[in-house]
């Protein structure tokens, strides 16, 4: 029987959700396997070494569904992980940072970009260092957001708690003439709405997902793997922590009733 391969999307929460759900938009044939880290979430404030080694141990997870690509769709895990990755499977790996620093810089008009993410993404300079290799005369300001990924996690996106954690965050940043601001984690799309209303609508505001699926798709598409056929693909989510909460927003963002699997983590969950 042909069992369709399918695209694996890792993130240390529901973060990665915001990616899957372009994916999902894109390319509509394509089966996704999403794994988020929910037990040991928020990835932002861990060092380097430990991200790498989670990241690891769920690429570990998921190649036995033998998938043909893996997103890392976590800018600290990107930031932290991707090119030992790279170096670990034999299919493609894709990050989210170089599609996000892409599509700033076709969007930005005045040359001056925003960056705002975790502790890890942040303290990497690692947006700095893709935005200065594709344009050195960018400037660019960035701060950090610790905050932000355990709102979206608890679910709270939409409240004016939530609102009002973005507005303190944001006042350094709001300061800058910047034209564009990344965000540079993939939990930040689900405070979009209070991002945007502190920021003015002057700032475009630049998340990695639309570019990060299209490179899928040119990635799919010139290694001839890219979905055939009529079938609807049926999408497997799995969770390592809270399944109920995973799921409620899982549902709330994706629009759909999910089909999620928590799994007992077989490895140690440091604190
Ligand atoms: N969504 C992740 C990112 O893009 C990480 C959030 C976190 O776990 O701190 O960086």
């Amino acid at each position: 029987m042909f069992v369709q391969q399918a695209i694996a999307i890792l993130d240390s929460g529901v973060g990665g959700l915001t990616v899957a759900k372009e994916v999902m938009r894109q390319l509509p044939r394509e089966k996704i396997i999403y794994f988020g880290d929910t037990a040991r979430s928020p990835y932002g404030p861990r060092s380097p070494e430990e991200v790498t080694l989670f990241t690891e141990q769920i690429v570990d997870y998921l190649i036995q569904f033998n998938p043909k690509m893996i997103v890392i769709a976590c800018n600290t895990a990107t930031a932290a992980a991707l090119e030992h990755i790279k170096k670990k499977v034999s299919i493609p790996v894709i990050g989210v940072i170089h599609p996000g620093a892409r599509a700033a810089i076709s969007a930005t008009k005045t040359g001056r970009i925003g960056v705002i993410g975790t502790v890890g993404t942040i303290n990497s300079g690692a947006y700095i260092t893709a935005l200065k290799e594709l344009n050195p005369a960018i400037d660019v300001e960035s701060e950090a957001c610790p905050d932000f990924a355990p709102l979206v996690e608890k679910g709270q996106f939409e409240t004016p708690e939530a609102h009002l954690v973005v507005e303190h965050s944001l006042q350094e940043m709001k300061q800058h003439p910047i034209d564009c601001l990344i965000l540079g984690c993939t939990h930040y799309p689900f405070l979009k709405r209070s991002i945007q209303a502190v920021m003015g609508p002057k700032v475009k505001l630049i998340s990695s997902a639309d570019e990060t699926a299209r490179e899928i798709s040119t990635v799919l598409y010139q290694k001839g793997q890219l979905a055939r056929g009529n079938e609807i693909p049926i999408h497997q989510f799995f969770c390592s922590g809270d399944s109920e909460m995973f799921n409620k927003i899982a549902h709330q963002w994706l629009g759909e009733q999910i089909e999620l699997t928590p799994i007992v983590w077989q490895v140690s969950t440091p604190s």
